[in-house]
């Protein structure tokens, strides 16, 4: 089957995505640093569910409904405080280090972040969407090929309204694991620039990432700098999760 190959760099893209046709597409969505390296450490560390929202109001709203729940995200990258909320400190931030094993086992999160969640629910009309980081690349891959959609796009989530190196440097190397299939198809010129970016700059990501935004905003606040470390490890999880029916991410098993 004719397959179609294409990368989105910024909201704007993604924001345009409610008004094209989904339903043959997988979407990838990476917020690398951070929103969906946390999610998928705190899958990995034994976390039930993810419920990406985009409003602070929609989560305390699904918390007063469950409050098992742990509410979880950022505003300007730090944890949601009760000044924000109208008295009430959410349980977690947005550090992929804060989702330890005691912290979620077990657990419902519900999260708000700035750009990430935003990402995940413009894409939910897509026949799929994947949660896509560092962490977990070769898991996503092999889900891809065994799955073999006929459409293809891996979504960068950004910062705020721009496209985020480290999303295009993320989405270039699963372009690159996945090029014997997709790129003998029909490919985008954005694909070919994420793959061309990360095979020229792809070998030092800690380096990289460092000069990007949101490496730049996260290394100058000490207790955030660990994160980009911990952000550019490669391969750690093997395992793939994504976007189910109810609006929830877990863990997918083996395709
Ligand atoms: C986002 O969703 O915009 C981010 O992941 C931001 C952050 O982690 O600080």
């Amino acid at each position: 089957m004719p397959t179609q190959f294409e990368v989105l760099f910024a909201p704007a893209e993604f924001d345009a995505l409610r008004h094209r046709d989904l339903s043959a597409a997988v979407c990838v969505v990476f917020d690398v640093l951070r929103a969906t390296s946390s999610m998928i450490t705190a899958l990995a560390n034994g976390a039930a569910a993810i419920f990406p929202v985009t409003e602070i109001d929609e989560a305390l709203a699904r918390w007063r409904q469950n409050p098992e729940v742990l509410l979880a995200g950022e505003r300007d990258g730090v944890r949601i405080q009760a000044s924000q909320t109208g008295g009430v400190d959410f349980h977690l931030g947005n550090s992929p280090r804060e989702y330890t094993p005691e912290r979620v086992r077990g657990k419902t999160i519900v999260t708000t972040t700035t750009n990430g969640t935003r990402a995940l629910r413009a894409c939910a009309g897509a026949r799929a969407v994947l949660v896509g980081c560092f962490l977990n690349l070769p898991a996503i891959a092999r889900w891809l090929q065994h799955t073999r959609p006929p459409q293809l796009w891996l979504v960068g989530s950004g910062t705020f309204d721009q496209a985020a190196l480290e999303d295009v440097l993320a989405a270039g190397a699963l372009a690159d694991l996945v090029w014997p299939v997709w790129g003998k198809g029909e490919v985008a010129d954005s694909a070919r620039m994420a793959r061309w970016l990360y095979r020229q700059k792809g070998g030092d990501l800690e380096k990289n990432l460092a000069v990007s935004r949101n490496g730049r905003r996260l290394l100058a606040r000490p207790e955030l700098q660990a994160d980009v470390a911990f952000c550019c490890q490669q391969n750690i999880y093997d395992f793939a999760a994504g976007l189910e029916p109810d609006g929830a991410i877990r863990r997918w098993p083996e395709a």
